[in-house]
């Protein structure tokens, strides 16, 4: 069932339609003064693509490697991480079970929405904790595994958004990947920019570019954990993925920016709005409002602050699915009345994705 591929010296089932492109975005370079390319991994191939199918390829593998029947993962309502692991653990005859943090009632709008009604149109088992702390959603994970144990079944329990050094692996991957487009430019890059949630993907991508001797800094910008709290996730995921991978090489330190979370996790900020119709309007490629947009508003401040000197590659990491769920969101000034407690330019962006 497995592939043939066994990068960094594991198996992994297929999921990604790989190379991902990687493409200059003239227009927004233009604006911004600074040469910009897309990794395009909104393009990875399955559902609507998105970063978490690469190392669900890694995870997958190893859940039917042990014979497990099921798995059980979890994060908030909305997230692409729950609806991308159900539709791979459907697609090679796994049973995926879902928890989330918050009240089926809390969450009752938005069902028929986004991710929510993907993951009920597939018919996917999702559970609520009841409580709010995405914490909560640990011992749930905990509660469903057992109760799977315990009819019998043989489960794979994944933690929060995938964050494992397993799953990590994806992004060593898409490093190699990477390093062999990047082949082809005229110059190296610099930077290497993308949003941070549950760091599996920075840290990946740091393991990755030690690997491929990479000449770019990676620069996670974080939209949940503060940066010292993903710095020390990164450190060590990213030193336990280069142990599974057999890779020597010294992982540089975790280069994470604060500061571009907006209101909260999982609320669109006015920053990154305008960056995501910037994007839209000069690439024509959307950003998701949790993830790519803030990240994006980051670099772009980078930009015009002159602070960053190109070629930059920014990863388009996907997300589509909470481009149509809560309210539209857009970069100009909204002439709607806003909530109370929501500051103008703010709106409630989805219900809470990511892990
Ligand atoms: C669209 C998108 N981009 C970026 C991320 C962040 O990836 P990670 O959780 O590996 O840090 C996520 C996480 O869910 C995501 O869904």
């Amino acid at each position: 069932m497995t592939s043939a591929g066994r990068p960094a010296g594991r198996a992994r089932v297929d999921l990604v339609i790989a190379p991902t492109p990687l493409h200059r975005a003239l227009r927004l370079s233009h604006e911004l003064g600074v040469e910009l390319l897309f990794k395009r991994d909104d393009l990875t191939g399955a559902g609507l693509g998105g970063n978490k199918l690469r190392g669900l390829e890694f995870l997958i593998a190893d859940a039917l490697a042990r014979g497990c029947d099921s798995l059980v993962t979890g994060a908030g309502p909305q997230s692409n991480w729950t609806m991308l692991a159900a539709l791979a653990c459907l697609r090679y005859e796994i049973e995926p079970h879902v928890v989330c943090y918050g009240s089926g009632e809390q969450h009752q709008a938005s069902r028929a929405e986004g991710n929510m009604r993907l993951h009920r149109w597939l018919g996917v088992d999702v559970r609520f904790t009841g409580a709010a702390e995405r914490s909560s959603v640990d011992a749930g994970i905990a509660a469903v595994t057992a109760e799977l144990r315990a009819a019998g079944r043989r489960p794979y329990p994944v933690p929060r958004g995938g964050a494992t050094p397993l799953g990590a692996l994806g992004y060593v991957r898409a490093s190699e990947e990477l390093a062999a487009q990047l082949a082809a430019l005229d110059e190296p890059p610099t930077g290497l920019w993308l949003a941070t949630g549950s760091c599996g993907t920075q840290a990946g991508l740091l393991a990755g570019a030690a690997l491929t001797g990479a000449p770019y800094q990676v620069v996670g910008v974080t939209v949940s954990r503060p940066a010292s709290e993903c710095a020390s996730r990164i450190r060590e995921l990213a030193a336990d993925a280069a142990s599974l991978g057999g890779i020597g090489a010294d992982i540089p330190e975790p280069d994470v920016r604060d500061g571009w979370t907006g209101p909260g996790y999982g609320v669109a900020s006015a920053a990154g709005q305008a960056a995501a119709r910037l994007v839209a309007v000069t690439e024509g490629v959307f950003l998701d409002p949790v993830f790519g947009a803030k990240a994006m508003a980051a670099l772009i401040a980078e930009c015009r602050a002159g602070r960053v000197h190109g070629p930059i590659v920014f990863l388009v990491s996907g997300g589509a699915p909470t481009l149509f769920a809560g309210p539209a969101t857009a970069g100009r000034r909204s002439t709607r009345q806003h909530p109370a407690g929501q500051a103008p330019g703010c709106m409630r962006a989805p219900d809470p994705g990511g892990e």
